[in-house]
């Protein structure tokens, strides 16, 4: 199983446009050892040359710019993106579903029953997409059973329901549902290995730590270093909870949580980085400190094969 990493970064990207904190003020300048990071998404595959995007984001033409194997050019009009799944139906997440509305076979999109609700209301990416290439949907779903897509044999994906918000624009924003968030563990069924990703981890109830504990590869909520970041800036009201985040730093924060993970060989890797946050800085304490941890930060290029 092949993954890699399109956008580390979360919504916003890094820099982001309009921000001018120390973060993206030093890596646009120039005088921050840092790197610029696009919007959240992976790609997954078992062959190498048919993916599946998990996450389509405002970034996503970029992001196929940037990965050549995403363009194996096989016809005139052709992509190795076979499929997409959107975990959520966050701004950062779906956007991009947009940008694929050139295909001349309907999409296939797996998402579950509340993302599908949104993505047809609050936010119509779907219903707009009807009048281009069309949507074929596939229900991802959430009782524990895995379910498989046929562009990706030998690989099983488990979704975990996440306790979380709908975005702003929801008709169920308040009244949360099942499947507005998702976790996905990807299972390669040759090598037994295991990834967990969830670019947006505002509890760890039970079943999520266990899925957290049989992962060889964790890419998880690395949105923000504090629960309150971004009101210390300035830049926000709200906090990491508020946002649907867990913070790296504090008790019960993710360093901790990452530290009660002893799985052999697992690598644990924070992806979904806010801009503000300092584990941008390559040369700073804060990514000594997690390097102390054993823990990694991703950038947008990251491979793994596992
Ligand atoms: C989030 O996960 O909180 C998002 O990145 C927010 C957004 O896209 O605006
Ligand atoms: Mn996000
Ligand atoms: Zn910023």
């Amino acid at each position: 199983m092949k993954i890699k990493v399109l956008g580390s970064s979360a919504g916003g990207g890094f820099p982001q446009w309009n921000c001018n904190c120390w973060n993206c003020d030093g890596v646009r300048n120039g005088t921050l050892n840092a790197q610029r990071r696009t919007q959240s998404s992976i790609v997954v595959s078992a062959n190498g040359e048919d993916w599946l995007l998990i996450n389509a984001s405002p970034d996503l033409l970029a992001q196929i710019a940037a990965h050549p194997e995403l363009q194996p050019a096989r016809r005139a009009r052709d992509s190795g993106i076979a499929a997409v799944v959107t975990m959520d139906a966050q701004i950062d997440h779906v956007t991009g579903l947009l940008m694929l509305r050139e295909r001349d076979t309907p999409l296939p999109l797996y998402v579950t029953d509340a993302v599908l609700q949104d993505l047809s209301t609050g936010l119509p990416v779907v219903s707009i997409l009807a009048h281009y290439c069309g949507v074929e949907r596939h229900a991802i779903p959430l009782d524990g059973a895995s379910f498989t897509v046929p562009a990706l044999p030998g690989i099983r994906i488990e979704a975990l329901p996440l306790s979380s918000k709908a975005p702003p624009y929801s008709p169920h924003r308040e009244a949360p549902q099942r499947g507005d968030n998702i976790g996905l563990t990807f299972i390669d069924e040759h090598s037994g290995k295991r990834a967990f990703y969830a670019p947006g981890l505002g509890a760890l109830e039970p079943h999520v730590l266990e899925a957290m504990n049989g992962a060889d590869l964790l890419l998880v909520d690395g949105t923000l270093w504090t629960p309150d970041e971004m009101i210390e800036l300035g830049l926000s009201k709200k906090t990491a909870a508020d946002m649907g985040h867990l913070a790296q730093t504090g008790a019960g924060g993710m360093i901790e949580v990452l530290d009660s993970i002893e799985r052999a060989g697992v690598r644990k890797v924070l992806i979904h980085i806010n801009n503000t946050n300092p584990i941008l800085i390559e040369d700073g304490p804060e990514r000594r400190r997690l390097a102390e941890h054993g823990i990694e930060v991703a950038f947008d290029g990251l491979a793994f094969e596992l």
